[in-house]
C-alpha cells in the first residue's frame, strides 16, 4: 500500500530533504505552501511534477496560521502521516516579530493536531512536530537529552515548548501517534543564507572569488552541536516508523563554536578566517543560548539512528558547493554588459 504524507514547510532546508525521502520511499507525497507573489519552490524545483501526469509531488497553497483550511485539506487528502516542519525558523528574527513567530509555530502545531484530531476519528494519522534544542536554552545539564528541563531564552524557543508540549498533551489526552523530535542544529548546502553556517560558506566562496571583502558577524563563541540536515530527515522518518509515539533528541554528541566553523571554512579554501571576518553588534541577540549538546543515545538504541556526517565533512560539503556558486556568480559578472 503506497503510504500518503503531508509535509508542513516543505519549500524549506528540511522539508525538500524529507520530500526526496519519502519519494524514494515510494510515498504520495503532499506539500504546504505559502502563496507568495514570487516563487517560494527553488529547493523543490528538481523534484516537482507537472500536476496532469499523476504526480507522486503534489503542492497545496496553504498557511499553518489557517486553521480552517488546513483542516478542510488534511481531511480531504487524509495522510498516513503529518510532518509539522513549517515555522518562522529564525531565532534572531523571533525577537522582532515575537507575535507572528507564536502564531506560526505555536498556533501552527495546535491547528496540525487538531486537524490530524478530525482525521483521527475516521483513520490512524501520525504526527511529528520539528522540536528543537533551542528550547533548552540556558542549558539545565550537559549533554542535554530527553529528560534535561527546557529553559527557554527566545520567542522562538517558547513557541517551541508550547508546540511539544501539545503534541504530547495530544498524545495523552487522546491516545494519538503525536511524536516530538528535539532536533539539534543541522546544516547544509540548502540551509537558509542567514543562519550563521551558511552565511560563512557563502562569503568565504565570495571572498575567495574577490566579490566581497569582509565578512560580519555576531557572536563567535557560542557553541552548537551541528549535523547534516540529510542525515536529520532520515530520523524523522524513523521516528514516525516506530512502533509507538514517543520523543527523541537527534543530534552528533558534539559541539563546536562558531569560530572553529569559520576557521575551518576559511582554511578549506587556503585562507585565514582572521584577515576577513569583524564583529558586527548588530547580530547579537537580547539573550544568547551559549553551549547546545546533544546525547543523541535513545535514537540510536531505539530507532538505530545515528549522525553519520560529521563537523568537518559537513564544513567541505557546503563550503564546496558555495565555492562553485560563487564561481558561477564571478563569471557571469563578468559578462554583464555595461
Ligand atoms: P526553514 O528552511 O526556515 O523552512 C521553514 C519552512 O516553513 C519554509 O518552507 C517556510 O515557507 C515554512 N513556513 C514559514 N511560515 C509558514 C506559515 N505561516 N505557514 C506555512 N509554512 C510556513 O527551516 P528548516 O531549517 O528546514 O527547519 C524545519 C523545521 O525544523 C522548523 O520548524 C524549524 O524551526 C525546526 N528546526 C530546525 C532545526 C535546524 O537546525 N534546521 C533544528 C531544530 C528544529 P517559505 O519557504 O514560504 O518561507
Ligand atoms: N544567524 C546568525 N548570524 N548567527 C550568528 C551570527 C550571524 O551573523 N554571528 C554569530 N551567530 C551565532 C548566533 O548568535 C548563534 O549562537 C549561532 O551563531 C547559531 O545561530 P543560527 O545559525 O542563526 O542558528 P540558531 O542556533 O540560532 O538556530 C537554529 O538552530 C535551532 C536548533 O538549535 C535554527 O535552525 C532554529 O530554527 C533551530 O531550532
Amino acid at each position: 500500500m503506497t503510504k500518503n504524507a503531508l509535509i508542513t514547510g516543505i519549500t524549506g532546508q528540511d522539508g525538500s530533504y524529507l520530500a526526496e525521502l519519502l519519494l524514494q520511499k515510494g510515498y504520495q507525497v503532499h506539500g504546504l505552501v505559502r502563496r507568495s507573489s514570487t516563487f517560494s519552490t527553488e529547493r523543490i524545483d528538481h523534484i516537482y511534477q507537472d500536476v496532469h501526469e499523476h504526480p507522486k509531488l503534489l503542492l497545496h497553497y496553504g498557511d499553518l496560521t489557517d486553521g480552517q483550511a488546513l483542516s478542510n485539506l488534511v481531511l480531504e487528502i487524509e495522510p498516513d502521516e503529518i510532518y509539522n516542519l513549517g515555522a518562522q525558523s529564525h531565532v534572531r528574527v523571533s525577537f522582532d516579530q515575537p507575535i507572528y513567530t507564536l502564531q506560526t509555530i505555536g498556533v501552527g502545531a495546535l491547528n496540525v493536531l487538531e486537524a490530524a484530531r478530525l482525521l483521527n476519528k475516521k483513520k490512524e494519522v501520525r504526527v511529528y512536530q520539528a522540536s528543537s534544542s533551542e528550547m533548552y536554552g540556558d542549558v539545565m545539564a550537559v549533554p542535554q537529552n530527553e529528560t534535561t528541563p527546557f529553559n527557554p531564552q527566545s520567542p522562538y524557543a517558547c513557541a517551541k515548548v508550547y508546540a511539544f508540549h501539545q503534541t504530547v498533551n495530544y498524545r495523552r489526552s487522546y491516545g494519538m501517534f503525536a511524536s516530538n523530535g528535539i532536533l539539534f542544529n543541522h546544516e547544509s548546502e540548502r540551509r537558509g543564507e542567514t543562519f550563521v553556517t551558511r552565511k560563512i560558506t557563502r562569503a568565504a566562496g565570495r571572498i575567495k572569488m574577490g566579490m566581497q571583502e569582509k565578512l560580519y558577524l555576531g557572536n563567535l563563541d557560542a557553541k552548537r552541536d551541528w549535523g547534516y540536515a540529510k542525515d536529520y530527515v532520515e530520523g524523522m522518518w524513523r521516528i514516525l516508523q516506530h512502533s509507538a509515539p514517543d520523543d527523541f533528541v537527534l543530534a552528533t554528541g558534539r559541539t563546536e563554536t562558531v569560530r572553529d566553523f569559520a576557521k575551518l571554512v576559511f582554511q578549506q579554501l587556503d585562507m585565514n578566517y582572521e584577515d576577513y571576518v569583524e564583529i558586527d553588534p548588530r547580530y547579537f541577540r537580547p539573550a544568547e543560548v551559549d553551549l547546545l549538546l546533544g546525547d543523541p543515545s535513545k535514537a540510536k538504541e531505539k530507532l538505530g539512528w545515528v549522525a553519520s556526517t560529521n563537523f568537518e565533512e559537513l564544513a567541505r560539503i557546503m563550503t564546496e558547493h558555495d565555492l562553485e556558486i560563487a564561481k558561477r556568480e564571478a563569471h557571469a559578472k563578468r559578462f554583464v554588459p555595461h
